[in-house]
């Protein structure tokens, strides 16, 4: 693992779009998998810039989200369909086709979540994998007590998650308490993976993440199994950690990250 302090919302947000570009001009197939949340509206405004500005082409590149609500339609605006088309997909030239989220209407959801993990496996396996991280800990909807070799399943949500997204929802008796969401498992096997958090609340949680145990009562500690997976932060969301010296150090000196300095 490694992290990546940028001095601003701002910046950590651009970061995480141009690694994303990046991926997306060296493999114009990329399959990308994406993530939902306050934290990725940006990103996805930076993309859709890059797209009209620069010509990012998404044509061919194929996308599987995170999760979805269980019960929403795609047309609900509370849906996660209904984000991804908002924010991102009607801004690029990406193929509706080539664009998968888990079926949160299906009558047998557990089917669903099966065709959901074959569909990942038939386009070879997720190449750049974006997620945000949740108050609990949380990488997709997998909750607290996920399993760390979970597949795509259907989780019930935490009350502290409801707490967090029910406002988006006006009514928070509105919001779906369940939803089908790639397991802990499914991120893992994603070949390169890229979490971003900002703001002073995701601090403490960032620093179990990162710097606690491995543990399956913060799903995200999981990503430091990962073989590559690269967590970008803001200052506020870095405050808690007690390596920012070195992770600093790191991002001054690997020629890897030259061109985003
Ligand atoms: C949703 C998802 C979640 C969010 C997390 C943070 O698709 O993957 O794990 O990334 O709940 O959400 P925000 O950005 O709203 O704090």
């Amino acid at each position: 693992m490694e992290v990546i302090i940028q001095p601003s919302t701002a910046a950590a947000t651009r970061l995480v779009a141009r690694l994303i570009a990046k991926a997306l001009r060296q493999n114009p197939l990329l399959v990308l998998g994406l993530a939902t949340g306050r934290t990725m509206e940006q990103v996805y405004a930076l993309l859709a810039d890059m797209h009209k500005q620069e010509g990012l082409d998404f044509a061919r590149c194929r996308t599987f989200n995170l999760d979805e609500y269980v019960g929403l339609r795609p047309e609900d605006n509370h849906s996660y369909r209904f984000y991804m088309d908002h924010h991102l997909f009607s801004k690029v030239n990406i193929e509706r086709r080539n664009t998968h989220l888990p079926d949160g209407m299906a009558d047998d959801l557990d089917a669903a979540c099966t065709r959901y993990e074959h569909a990942i496996q038939q386009a070879g396996g997720i190449d750049f994998q974006l997620l945000g991280i949740g108050h609990d800990g949380h990488i997709g909807f997998n909750e607290p007590l996920s399993a760390l070799r979970s597949r795509t399943r259907a989780k019930t949500l935490t009350p502290q998650t409801v707490a967090d997204n029910g406002p988006l929802f006006g009514d928070q008796e509105c919001m779906p308490r369940r939803a089908l969401t790639m397991g802990v498992g499914t991120i893992l096997n994603s070949k390169r993976c890229v979490l971003l958090a900002t703001g002073t609340t995701k601090a403490d949680i960032l620093a179990k993440a990162v710097e606690g145990p491995i543990t399956a009562m913060v799903s995200a500690s999981a990503l430091q199994l990962h073989p590559h997976c690269t967590v970008v932060v803001d200052e506020e969301a870095a405050a808690r950690l007690e390596g920012k010296d070195y992770y600093r150090f790191i991002f001054q000196n690997e020629p890897e990250w030259a061109e985003f300095r």
